[in-house]
C-alpha cells in the first residue's frame, strides 16, 4: 500500500493546539458536507481530546453543521456510560451536551451487553448500517496514541491487530482492574478519509517518534497510519513533538 506522508503540525501549548485542531475539523467537516451531504465522525477516547472538545463546544457551536454530523467512537473501554472511564461521557460531558447534534445521530459503542464481544457485534451492525455495506469510510477520525504505540484499542502484539474481515472488536483487559475494550479495528481507520492523531506532553515523544519513522504494526500500532488510505495530520504540542525534529 501506498505510504502516506507524515503530515506534523506543532503548537505551543495544548491550548494553540486545541484551537487549531478545531479549525481545521471545521473545514473537513466542510469538505465531507461537500463530498456526501453528510459527515461520520469518529472520536477518540482517553483524556487528549478534552481540551479540543471544550473549544469545539466554545466556539464552534454555530460554526459547524453539527446536525448533519454522526458521531461515532473509535474505541470505548467496556463500562457504564456514566463512569469516569467511559469515552462517550467525557465527549458528552465535554461537547455533545453543548453541541446540536440530534441524539439519534450520537451512536456510543454500546456497553450494556452480555460481553465486550457482543458489543463489538452490535456496533459493527450499527456501521454497516450507517455507512452502508462496502467498507465504511469516516470522512474523520480523530485519534490519540499511548505510550507504547498503541491507537485506539490496538495495542501492541494484540490479536485486534490482524482483525481484517471484521469493522469492530473486544479487546481483554490489559492488566487486573482495567476494563475490556471495544475498538474499530485498522483496517477501518486506514479507510478513514481524513484521520487526525492528537498527542501533547514529553511522555508520548517516543512512541510518535517510533511510529514516523520505523515500527512495525506488531510494536508499534500506530505505525499502520503510514498506510492510511486518507491523509493524516499528527497534531502535537511541543512537548510531544520533540524526537520527530520538527
Ligand atoms: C482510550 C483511547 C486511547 C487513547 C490513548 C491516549 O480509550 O484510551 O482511545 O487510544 O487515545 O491511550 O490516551 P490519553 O489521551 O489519555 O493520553
Amino acid at each position: 500500500m501506498a505510504m502516506t506522508p507524515a503530515d506534523l503540525r506543532v503548537y505551543d501549548d495544548e491550548s494553540a493546539l486545541a484551537s487549531a485542531v478545531a479549525s481545521a475539523m471545521a473545514s473537513t467537516i466542510a469538505e465531507a458536507m461537500r463530498r456526501r451531504g453528510r459527515c461520520f465522525v469518529a472520536l477518540s477516547g482517553g483524556s487528549t481530546p478534552r481540551v479540543l472538545y471544550r473549544t469545539l463546544a466554545a466556539e464552534y457551536r454555530d460554526r459547524i453543521p453539527w446536525s448533519q454530523i454522526d458521531v461515532f467512537w473509535g474505541d470505548e473501554r467496556f463500562v457504564p456510560a456514566t463512569d469516569l472511564r467511559s469515552n462517550y461521557a467525557m465527549a458528552k460531558a465535554e461537547l455533545l451536551d453543548l453541541v446540536p447534534v440530534p441524539a439519534n445521530r450520537v451512536h456510543p459503542i454500546p456497553t450494556t451487553h452480555e460481553s465486550a464481544a457482543a458489543a463489538a457485534d452490535a456496533y459493527q451492525s450499527r456501521l454497516h448500517a450507517l455507512l452502508g455495506d462496502t467498507w465504511p469510510r469516516f470522512d474523520l477520525m480523530l485519534l490519540g496514541i499511548g505510550e507504547d504505540g498503541h491507537t485506539a484499542s490496538l495495542f501492541p502484539h494484540s490479536p485486534a491487530l490482524h482483525a481484517r474481515d471484521r469493522l469492530a472488536v473486544a479487546v481483554a483487559p490489559r492488566a487486573d482492574g482495567e476494563p475490556a475494550r471495544v475498538t474499530v479495528t485498522m483496517p477501518v481507520i486506514l479507510a478513514a478519509y481524513n484521520t487526525y492523531v492528537l498527542a501533547t506532553g514529553a511522555r508520548k515523544a517516543p512512541a510518535i517518534a517510533r511510529a514516523l519513522v520505523s515500527a512495525s504494526l506488531e510494536d508499534c500500532p500506530a505505525s499502520a497510519l503510514r498506510h492510511s488510505a486518507g491523509t493524516v495530520t499528527w497534531w502535537l504540542d511541543r512537548a510531544a513533538s520533540q524526537s520527530t525534529n520538527n
